[in-house]
């Protein structure tokens, strides 16, 4: 409901320029997208969009598919946050952390999100 970033994230169109949404950008210019614009689009996450809601993400397998791709707390593509998993993880408990961490080392054991 509150997206991390208020601000769109810049970019800088390339060289070449680039064509988006149909429209020409040459090189040097700068783009983004703003998650607090983009956070409350009524196509992507649905009507109450403006709602806290997280069981928007449980309803369907498809609309999560969508979702996913627009979400952008941790920012997206090669400029990613880089402690965005580590962020994910402070947000489980203690134990639940170790077991992702076993699981991952060692290849065994298997972990369902809380
Ligand atoms: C809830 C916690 C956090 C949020 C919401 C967050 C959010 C973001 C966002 C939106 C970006 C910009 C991405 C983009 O431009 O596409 C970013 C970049 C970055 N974040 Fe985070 N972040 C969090 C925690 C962390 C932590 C814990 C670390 C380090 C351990 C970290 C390190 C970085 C770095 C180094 C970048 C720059 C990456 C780059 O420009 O290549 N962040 N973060």
């Amino acid at each position: 409901m509150h997206p991390s970033v208020g601000l769109s994230m810049a970019r800088h169109a390339p060289d070449e320029g680039i064509e988006l949404g149909g429209k020409f950008i040459p090189r040097g210019y700068r783009i983004g997208m703003n998650p607090a614009v983009v956070h409350y689009d009524k196509n992507v996450f649905g009507r109450d969009a403006d709602e806290y809601r997280p069981e928007r993400w449980l309803v369907s397998e498809e609309e999560r598919k969508v979702m996913d791709k627009h979400i952008l707390t941790f920012g997206a593509g090669t400029r990613t946050c880089i402690g965005k998993n580590v962020s994910r993880l402070s947000q489980v408990s203690e134990t639940d952390c170790w077991r992702l961490i076993c699981a991952d080392i060692t290849g065994r054991g298997s972990y369902a999100r809380p």
